[in-house]
């Protein structure tokens, strides 16, 4: 890994063994783009080969008299609008005189090895310097005396590059930031499949893939959180691009906020990428001395398509995103008790379900919405974060520790953002939300968002919880978020300050989750919202894991967790073994089926254990035994997604162990057919020189390489819908010639 200057040529080259990014210094001063792909050989001159116009363009506008550089037609790394280049922009820097016209040139760079953190947000990081190199472009715009500096950071066993930009008004008047997106990124000819992440509450994140071509198209949210309906996440991919091979462009954006990503194909073949804060409702003042740090954004590129994509994202944010003592360990098998009792529950009956979840060996109760203030529905009680003392006489002190006092961990929910207005909180401060003086506030579950962009609501709600931590045995805390954000308006702010509300919002609540876990650094977070609508990277920053979906029917999840698994690893899917007929869509599948989704997850129940069989207890039983002794594998294997379950009847994904000597692969029958032809399973990422012992196929010794090429018989065949098969797989003694049938 590298990042050399060539400095008689002006030409930037950052590589490791797997990408390269070439940048310049045009010649009219600004940073302009060359090359972003497959590794190239280190060498000076590139610049020739950049995108110069030839031919005649009569539309063309030129940096000066006699040159030919037409910034509509040369990409550049961070773009402006206003001398020439008519595409969106990555920036828009609005002066005293009301021109939004800026020329950033080149002033000098520093190159480092390791990463600097980002002040006040989530980012990858580096644990030693030999993890990374940073190089840091700085810019300027004469005129305003405002600087730039464009951040890059090369990992050096991954293909992926970090950046952000930072704005520092170095100048002597005001100036206003309408748009600072993250990054600003050219491919490489128009000839791509876009994909992203889309949905709804319930469906979240199935991948949706569209041809590019000519014109805008984006994702983004302005719902003030990263929101169900897209993630900030999208991908470029050739056509003939599959999970396991051709080339890919991704991009995925560290942030929880509103956001936008977009790609824009002009007619000549142009295609620009832009990630980062949505311009919608966005405007940061910086005044003399200010300075505006975006939001980072992570490329990665990849030649082994989606998995080989999606690899490279879950090591990166599982081991340099996420952060804290949970980042690496396995996590404990919980009992929540939401879909089972609801509201209703007392302290008698949560033990009555401990006791038994603790039998079947689950390692932690998760006490979830419905134990504080008043809130017997959703219709009072957020903001006031003490014990119900009808349902729970000794609190939440006491019941913690019962429940400690039985060999288990206790977790509990809050939702620290909202507040009813039938609370304690709410009638104490009414004016602690986000809202517009003199007109109503829009309603949605009975709740008020509390103004996060206010330092002093921020610490008000961290005494709460600091108060509640402290006062009890808590091991886990799932931290809920139920409402977007409406009437976003902040009473204290000036009229000029309210396009930072948004902003500030998301850095309040990334605030808060430092201090709790500087308080508390053994606290397991697991973030929700809605099931799964802020289910991003800026989240995982803190909370290693995150509800995925509100729904649990085994069916859906297979699409839920195959979607959400193309940018996100595995130990950050929280995934659990529900009810039949399932609460969301009334579908009854196998309990085996259940459990064998939910363990390419986060595994754990969300069911009265008291309400089942006998016999369903024992298999439960049995599944936590499994799942206990293969966690690290599931947790933190290399995930490969084998079939898809948005393309028929079927699905299957597998994890290897990193050295390959252990692979867990499933297979999912959705729909059954009759009659079908004797099914294989093509594995991937095994050994191809080691024999593998197949448990759950009769003990089947097989080697590696057939298993991969030919494909491991799915025994015994499927006999019903909504049926699974699970292999354990692990490399025998000796390899080789013990294949047999
Ligand atoms: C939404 C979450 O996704 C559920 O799991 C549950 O915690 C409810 N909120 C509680 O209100």
């Amino acid at each position: 890994m590298a990042i050399i200057y060539h400095a008689s040529t002006r030409e930037f080259h950052l590589y490791n063994r797997r990408i390269s990014y070439i940048m310049q210094v045009m010649e009219n001063g600004q940073l302009g783009s060359l090359y972003f792909g497959k590794k190239l050989a280190d060498r000076q001159g590139l610049r020739g080969l950049g995108r110069t116009p030839s031919g005649v363009r009569p539309h063309a506008v030129f940096v000066r008299e006699g040159s030919f550089l037409s910034l509509n037609h040369v990409p550049r790394e961070y773009p402006s609008y206003g001398t020439g280049d008519f595409h969106d922009p990555a920036f828009v820097i609005e002066q005293e005189n009301g021109s939004s016209v800026s020329n950033f040139t080149y002033v000098s760079h520093k190159i480092y090895a390791g990463k600097r953190e980002l002040d006040g947000l989530p980012a990858t990081y580096t644990e030693s310097d030999t993890e990374a190199d940073t190089l840091e472009v700085l810019l300027e715009d004469a005129v305003s005396g405002v600087r730039l500096i464009l951040r890059y950071t090369i990992f050096s066993a991954l293909p992926a590059l970090a950046r952000s930009a930072e704005f520092v008004n170095a100048g002597t008047c005001p100036v206003t930031l309408k748009r600072a997106m993250s990054m600003s990124v050219n491919l490489p000819d128009a000839d791509f499949d876009m994909l992203y992440l889309c949905g709804a509450w319930g469906r979240e994140r199935y991948p949706t893939v569209r041809r590019l071509a000519p014109g805008i198209q984006s994702i983004g949210s302005m719902r003030g959180i990263s929101s169900a309906e897209y993630n900030p996440f999208l991908l470029f991919k050739r056509p003939g691009a599959d999970e396991f091979a051709g080339e890919v462009y991704a991009c995925s954006l560290i942030y929880s906020g509103n956001f936008l990503m977009q790609a824009e194909m002009d007619p000549f073949g142009l295609t620009r990428v832009l990630a980062g804060i949505h311009p919608n409702g966005f405007s940061w003042r910086l005044q003399p001395g200010e300075r505006f740090q975006t939001p980072e954004a992570v490329l990665v590129y990849s030649r082994e398509g989606l998995n080989g994509m999606s690899q490279a994202f879950h090591r990166l944010y599982g081991r340099r995103l996420a952060r804290g003592p949970w980042r690496d360990r396995e996590r404990p098998i919980v009992i929540n008790n939401w879909e089972s009792t609801g509201f209703a529950f007392d302290e008698k009956s949560i033990l009555a379900l401990a006791e038994t979840a603790r039998k079947l060996g689950v390692e932690c109760f998760v006490l979830d919405d419905g134990w504080f203030g008043g809130r017997n529905s959703d219709r009072a009680g957020l903001g006031d974060w003490t014990a119900n003392r009808k349902k729970l006489p000794d609190g939440i002190g006491g019941l913690s520790r019962k429940i400690n006092a039985m060999g288990m961990k206790f977790g509990l929910w809050v939702e620290p953002e909202m507040v009813n207005p039938d609370s304690n909180l709410y009638r104490a401060h009414p004016d602690w939300i986000l809202h517009v003086p003199e007109r109503s506030i829009s309603p949605s579950r009975h709740q008020y968002v509390l103004d996060f962009s206010r330092p002093e609501v921020v610490d008000a709600v961290y005494e709460m919880l600091h108060t509640l931590l402290k006062d009890a045995d808590i091991s886990y805390l799932k931290w809920d978020m139920n409402r977007y954000l409406t009437e976003c308006y902040s009473v204290t702010k000036q009229p000029w300050e309210q396009g930072k509300v948004f902003h500030s919002y998301i850095l309040g609540v990334y605030r808060l989750c430092k201090k709790l876990l500087a308080d508390f650094p053994a606290l397991l977070l697991e973030s929700c919202a809605s099931g799964g609508a802020r289910f991003d990277p800026g989240m995982l920053a803190y909370a290693p894991q995150a509800w995925c979906s509100d729904d649990t029917d085994a069916v859906e999840r297979l699409k839920i967790q195959y979607g959400t698994s193309l940018a996100y690893p595995v130990s950050s899917i929280s995934a659990h073994v529900s009810a039949v007929p399932n609460q969301q869509v009334g579908r009854v599948t196998p309990l085996q089926t259940r459990a064998e989704v939910a363990m390419f997850g986060v595994f754990g129940y969300e069911l009265d254990f008291n309400a089942l069989t006998v016999e369903e207890r024992q298999e439960i039983a049995g599944q936590i035994s499994f799942v206990k002794e293969h966690r690290k594998l599931l947790e933190y294997g290399t995930f490969w997604r084998l079939l898809s379950p948005f393309g028929g009847g079927e699905a299957a994904w597998m994890t290897v162990s990193e050295s390959g000597e252990e692979a867990i692969a499933a297979y999912y029958c959705i729909l059954n057919r009759p009659n079908g032809e004797a099914k294989r399973l093509k594995l991937k990422g095994l050994n191809p020189d080691r024999s593998y012992i197949v448990d759950g196929d009769r003990g089947t010794v097989c080697p590696g390489d057939v298993l991969m090429e030919f494909g491991l018989p799915i025994r015994p065949e499927p006999s019903h819908d909504f049926s699974s098969r699970l292999f354990y797989l692990h490399a025998a003694a000796d390899a080789g010639d013990d294949f047999k049938k």
